[in-house]
């Protein structure tokens, strides 16, 4: 273990990951392996196949979930003969799923991925990923499928809500930490959808086109990033094709990459409904996971037959269920067994609390109007169920608390998916928060389902709140980057009515905002979680100063982006399962922007942004100077943020390369947040994975001997202080 990033604060914090990682299991990695290979040995081919085959563990079609499993999303039998525990498995990336409340109980909410992703924390995603496995733990289940780090490729993939960001090292060490964390506590935990799975449309079909070198300098090095940060017990693969091949069963990507070059010694676990033959195997695939979602069990019978006649299939069946073997002893989940107890919403609610007001993003603040004045008289709140609640993403990895949603509207008609798939909301409500804060003035609400009538009681209000909303869902992309059901109208009508016009926007990803120029100031909430309210009012009346920084670009417009009309949009109808008719295809080129995705992506074009990846404003403000860089074999950088202003708050310290050998680049190659009190300088020093300086050549990592130069940033388009070092020529790959 060891972590590509400890500034000189963090050293303790960094130790600690690695005391913590290990929890109280008590065996090391080779102990882990000897165990495995020694249980393995012991096992007979039925015992063996009989872990790579799991089912959906919740009432589906014919499927009986046996009695004292809890339902979620997966269950393996385990081995009792040979003391091999059964795998119960939940989502588990923002808290423990609720599948539309079928287990009858609630777990605490984290707010999304891309609100934990502007945290820039690492640390926060270690306690949050200890808290969900502890809930896991007390629920009874041992393995979590969290981790979720596709990059943000484009802002309208349904599931943006729930990744991290758009930069590789961004993703990779805080969806390493999250991993870190979950495993803490005995519990494994994948990363996924492995990988190249930004959009939602034909998700079961769809076929990402992409040269390898793009490929490893992007969506691969989050992964791989993360899996040397958080050591995953599993990596669950995407449903899309990869250049033609299923995820799931794409040999040079699963047999290739992650087991050969990276020398993964956990095992690869479907993702639900994406296996298509029982030859998945040889390619790489150790598990097939809610075999009912597939058109066959593939890894049951069909499996065994195969290794009681094929040496090829009976050697990887041995292969498969060793690696699940060495995961369960590696993060002892046998020697501390899930335990049903109760979970302490209070204990959660102030984790998710803590993550949502670090998370959240002050993208304007005119005149500071922010925060609010506690003399304002006469406040209104327009909009998005404020008076209920605030929105939760919708799918597999939605969370709520006990009691589930305060509100509930149906998406889907019906099947067995429609209360996973409804737009929820969380019950902490916005304007009970606002109100509590503001005992004095006398704070009034509107619904905001006509502009005009918002813009009547926006004239006659000191202040407005229009709490807009962008739900989004696994399954179906948006069309656009709008606000849905009219809602830029009512922020625009009552902007043009009232000039002190606050928006706080709960969105899954980047939105458009064409009122942007007319209110007087933005927060970025995301979907805030289980105590969103209070931290959005906490963070509107100054109790939190703000410091999150986006992590991903949000643009002026879809013309900006390197697909403006989405893939598919024309020829496919969205479902949340994703499959198409039989034959459909559809392939998306994503050589077009290939490595350079987000940010990177708007620097080779010379465009400007709406709000550029990295920015978020403060209450305070902040110096950052005196870059400096060293080269040679682990290269560095440092540099000093000083807190200028008058408030307590954190920064957000970047370091951008701009320049190598072979051009003009930006990349992102450390960051650090830090605590600064009113007058205090930090000097802070992060270290610089060489992959990030590197290029993928056909011999591996490259770096080009010469000059290259960095920057600081406020964000990836605020570049202020230049450093360059020369760097020698140098050219790595992995052992094979
Ligand atoms: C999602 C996965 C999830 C799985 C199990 C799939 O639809 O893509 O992220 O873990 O379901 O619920």
């Amino acid at each position: 273990m060891r972590s590509w990033l400890c500034c000189a604060a963090w050293l303790a914090a960094c130790s600690t990951q690695a005391m913590a990682q290990v929890g109280n299991v008590p065996l090391s990695a080779g102990d882990a392996d000897k165990r495995a290979a020694a249980t393995e040995r012991a096992m007979t081919n039925d015992e063996r196949v009989t872990l790579l085959n799991g089912i959906l563990a919740m009432p589906y079609g014919d499927t009986k979930v046996p009695e004292g499993v809890p339902f979620g999303a997966g269950y393996i039998p385990g081995i009792a003969r040979l003391n091999i525990p059964a795998l119960t498995e939940t989502d588990a990336s923002l808290g423990v799923s609720y599948i539309g409340g079928m287990r009858g109980d609630g777990a605490t909410a984290l707010p999304s991925g891309l609100a934990m992703g502007s945290t820039w924390s690492p640390q926060l995603m270690r306690e949050g990923g200890a808290l969900i496995a502890g809930e896991a733990h007390a629920k009874g289940f041992n393995v979590l499928l969290a981790g979720g780090i596709n990059l943000v490729r484009d802002p309208r993939g349904g599931r943006a809500f729930e990744y991290l960001g758009e930069d590789p090292l961004h993703s990779g060490l805080l969806g390493g930490a999250a991993v870190a964390g979950i495993q803490s506590r005995n519990v494994i935990s994948t990363i996924k959808h492995f990988v190249l799975n930004p959009t939602e449309i034909g998700r079961q079909f769809h076929n990402g086109i992409i040269n390898e070198g793009a490929l490893r300098m992007s969506d691969l090095l989050a992964f791989e990033i993360a899996i040397e940060e958080g050591q995953p017990g599993s990596i669950m693969c995407a449903y899309n094709k990869v250049n033609g091949a299923q995820a799931c069963g794409n040999d040079p990507l699963l047999n290739g990459v992650l087991k050969k070059d990276w020398g993964y010694k956990g095992w690869v676990m479907s993702d639900w409904g994406s296996v298509r033959a029982t030859d998945f195997a040889l390619k790489g695939l150790d598990q097939q996971s809610g075999s009912q979602l597939d058109a066959a069990v593939h890894f049951g019978k069909p499996l065994l037959d195969a290794a009681n006649q094929d040496k090829r299939y009976r050697d990887k069946v041995s292969d498969m269920s060793r690696r699940i073997l060495r995961s369960i002893y590696a993060v002892g989940i046998d020697q501390n067994p899930p335990r049903k107890a109760p979970i302490d919403f209070t204990a959660g609610a102030a984790v998710a609390q803590e993550i949502a007001e670090k998370g959240m993003v002050l993208l304007k603040n005119q005149n500071n109007v922010l925060p609010l004045a506690a003399s304002a008289k006469k406040i209104l709140v327009i909009g998005g169920y404020a008076d209920a609640g605030v929105l939760s993403g919708a799918g597999s990895s939605q969370v709520q608390g006990e009691g589930g949603p305060v509100v509930s509207l149906p998406t889907m008609a019906e099947g067995p998916f429609a209360p996973i798939m409804a737009q929820n909301y969380h019950r902490s409500s916005p304007l009970q928060a606002i109100r509590a804060r503001a005992p004095q003035a006398e704070v009034t609400f509107r619904d905001g389902r006509y502009p005009a009538e918002a813009a009547i009681a926006a004239k006659n209000a000191d202040l407005v709140i229009v709490f807009a909303t962008q739900w989004m869902s696994e399954g179906l992309d948006v069309p656009d980057l709008s606000l849905p059901t009219g809602q830029d109208e009512v922020v625009a009508a009552v902007a043009k009515a009232n000039p002190n016009t606050v928006v706080v926007l709960q969105t899954g990803g980047p939105v458009a905002m064409p009122w942007q120029g007319d209110v007087a100031a933005i927060l970025e909430a995301w979907y805030p979680g289980a105590r969103g309210g209070e931290g959005i009012a906490a963070v509107l009346f100054g109790d939190v100063n703000p410091s999150g920084r986006l992590p991903v670009t949000f643009p002026a417009s879809v013309a900006q982006l390197p697909r403006p009309g989405l893939p598919g949009a024309e020829t496919i109808e969205p479902n949340f399962q994703g499959y198409g008719k039989p034959g459909q295809t559809l392939d998306i080129d994503y050589n077009i922007e290939g490595a350079d995705v987000g940010y990177r992506w708007f620097a080779r074009k010379g465009a400007k942004p709406l709000y550029p990846f990295g920015y978020g404003l403060s209450y305070t403000s902040f110096e950052r100077s005196g870059l400096a860089v060293t080269g040679g074999k682990t290269p560095s950088a440092s540099f000093t943020l000083r807190n200028t202003g008058a408030r307590d708050g954190a920064d957000i310290g970047q370091v951008y390369l701009v320049e190598t050998p072979l051009g003009k680049t930006r990349r992102l190659v450390g960051f650090s947040r830090i605590d600064l009190k009113p007058g205090e300088a930090r000097r802070v020093e992060v270290a610089i994975d060489p992959r990030v300086l590197a290029d993928w050549t056909s011999k591996g990592w490259k770096i080009a001997g010469g000059t290259y130069r960095f920057a600081l940033g406020a964000s990836a388009d605020d570049l202020i202080e230049e450093a360059q070092v020369q760097l020698t020529e140098r050219t790595w790959n992995y052992a094979k």
